[in-house]
């Protein structure tokens, strides 16, 4: 039988959209047991709804309550914002943290008027276009407000969905954060309403903040526990998958400074790859017996060297510890065939690592 397309048949059956499918169950479950009393929850007025979601932005309800009331009392349309002195827009900010996002949120606030003759655009593709509004939060604003069937994505919607459809991909790479969001938005029925966009949009933030908290989960009181897949894998704490951020590889180097009484150092050029690959630095050792040992084979007296304090250099791949030796030498032949005795002024034209250079000029 043929599609109707005035009635499609996902929207209504069992399946993705259907009753029971996580689209519905996830907006009754809103409506009986997701937040109801936010003082942003009650409005569609976007500047509000815009206000809340920035507040909201990596600070806690309870947090942006307070600033969200004085807020609104100080400017209580987007032109009273507009044409407030940044000064005053800052102190109302001031605690909330996160200082960019009040600037842009001013900056925000004088396009709208600017641009749009003081009324918010309709469509989370215009929204984007303003300072400070990313793709979830002008997702959060066209459901909430003009009833746009698009979902949301941020942090916890990213864990409740991965887990809900047991998404392996690692979000921390934008191809599988694409495919998610394109899941994501194929569990949006074409027909949902704009009550229904709200309770929907609200309940994955809901759901993110309470049962399907990161760690311990509360699937047995779910209303999507029945298929979530990632509970049937046994460890829905598993999801979302992501690769950690880079862990930094702790390593002690030792440096040696062979001085003359010029005040020349003994350079040597580092190796084509690796860390500080070409450049030019003092002798470099994995450890202290390495360097005591280096200087015994180049016939040098290693009671004479001074230890300068530990500094810290991080890099992409590495938390290095550096530990600085000067030894006072008097010979002009130096210990290794591939570097150079190099005077302050001449390692100034010499490309050095910048902790090196650091340390050479100030020793
Ligand atoms: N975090 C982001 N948006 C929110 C909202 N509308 N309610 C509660 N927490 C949120």
């Amino acid at each position: 039988m043929a599609a109707d397309p005035a009635h499609p048949p996902v929207a209504h059956g069992p399946g993705p959209h259907g009753p029971d499918g996580l689209f519905h169950r996830l907006v009754a479950w809103q409506r009986s047991h997701g937040r109801s009393h936010l003082p942003w929850q009650h409005t569609r007025d976007p500047y509000r709804v815009w206000l809340s979601e920035i507040m909201l932005q990596q600070t806690q309800v309870s947090t942006v309550l307070g600033y969200y009331e004085r807020f609104l009392a100080r400017f209580p349309t987007v032109a009273d914002l507009a044409a407030a002195p940044s000064d005053d827009v800052m102190a109302l900010w001031s605690g909330l943290g996160y200082y960019s996002r009040a600037r842009n949120l001013h900056a925000c606030a004088q396009q709208v008027v600017a641009r749009f003759a003081g009324v918010f655009p309709t469509t989370s593709v215009e929204l984007q276009t303003l300072p400070g509004i990313g793709p979830s939060t002008a997702a959060a604003i066209a459901a909430f407000c003009f009833g746009e069937r698009i979902s949301i994505m941020d942090g916890n919607v990213k864990r409740v969905l991965s887990r809900a459809l047991g998404f392996e991909g690692d979000l921390a790479q934008a191809g599988n954060e694409r495919a998610l969001s394109a899941l994501a938005q194929a569990l949006v029925p074409p027909d949902a309403d704009h009550a229904a966009m709200a309770s929907y949009t609200q309940g994955l933030m809901d759901l993110g903040a309470s049962l399907c908290a990161r760690s311990k989960p509360q699937c047995l009181l779910c209303p999507l526990s029945s298929d979530c897949r990632g509970l049937s894998t046994g460890a829905p704490d598993a999801y979302p998958v992501k690769t950690r951020k880079l862990l930094r590889r702790h390593e002690t180097w030792w440096l040696l400074a062979l001085r003359r009484p010029d005040g020349a150092v003994w350079l040597e050029r580092r190796p084509p790859r690796g860390i500080w690959a070409g450049l030019y630095c003092t002798p470099v050792f994995g450890d202290e017996a390495a360097l005591l040992g280096a200087l015994v084979s180049w016939g040098l007296d290693g009671a004479a060297v001074q230890w300068l304090p530990a500094r810290k250099h991080s890099l992409t791949h590495r938390e290095l510890s550096l530990r600085p030796a000067v030894l006072p030498v008097n010979v002009s032949a130096g210990p290794a065939s591939d570097g150079r005795w190099a005077t302050p002024g001449e390692w100034q034209a010499l490309g050095l690592p910048a902790p090196v250079r650091l340390w050479l000029d100030g020793a």
